[in-house]
């Protein structure tokens, strides 16, 4: 089974072995560890795969997100699937519930920046009905790339409510059941 939960500190060392191999320029633990202690405007997830067994341990964790959310904004800081598990719908479902959760953390409108040429994630963007709204020219320091800033807005409205459950419906059809638990931080 499939459970999306807030991340913890025990998480850290799994987010960080997936983000090296997700970005040139990987976040250190300290970075991940800082955002779940101090920075009291973000929410970082992460998709699990429980074992049915409890057995068996907590699970492994296949993918992350994280973002800020203040007032009507929610940015997308990070987001990335397990290498040997993209193409699954690993990474739409982490869009999906992260949407969601910046909905009830009562955003509006959701934001990021992606790198030009990452066509990939952009395409899973659009799919959720992300815009490109403007250009951050040299956004990436190790390489100089411009980024595209992606924003969809009206998270909140019935419209897209119906849209997101109709894809949630599809997401599960494939997927099966996913474990939602509720906001918690490990600081409260
Ligand atoms: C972007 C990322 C999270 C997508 O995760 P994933 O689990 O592979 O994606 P999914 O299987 O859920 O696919 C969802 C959508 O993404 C897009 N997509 C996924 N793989 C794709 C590919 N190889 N080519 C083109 N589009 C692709 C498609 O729109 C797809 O929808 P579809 O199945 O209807 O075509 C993953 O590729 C990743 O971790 N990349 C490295 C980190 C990164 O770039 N993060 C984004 C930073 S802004």
């Amino acid at each position: 089974m499939l459970s999306f939960e807030p991340m913890q500190p025990a998480d850290i060392p799994a987010v960080v072995e997936i983000d090296r191999r997700s970005f040139p320029t990987p976040w250190p633990e300290s970075a991940f560890y800082r955002e779940l202690t101090e920075n009291r405007l973000a929410h970082y997830y992460v998709l699990r795969e429980v074992p049915e067994g409890t057995e068996e341990g907590p699970g492994e964790v296949v993918g992350y997100v994280g973002l800020w959310v203040f007032h009507e904004e929610a940015h997308i800081t990070t987001i990335a699937v397990r290498p040997e598990r993209r193409g699954q719908g690993y990474g739409e479902l982490t869009l999906l519930k992260a949407i969601e959760a910046a909905r009830r953390l009562g955003a509006s409108y959701v934001t990021l920046e992606v790198r030009v040429s990452n066509t990939v994630a952009q395409r899973l963007y659009e799919k959720y009905r992300f815009g490109r709204v403007g250009l951050r020219k040299g956004y990436y320091s190790d390489t100089g790339e411009d980024a595209l800033i992606m924003t969809v807005e009206g998270i909140d409205t019935p419209a897209y409510r119906r849209f997101l459950e109709a894809r949630k419906a599809g997401l599960t059809a494939r997927l099966g059941h996913v474990r939602c638990e509720s906001e918690t931080r490990p600081t409260d």
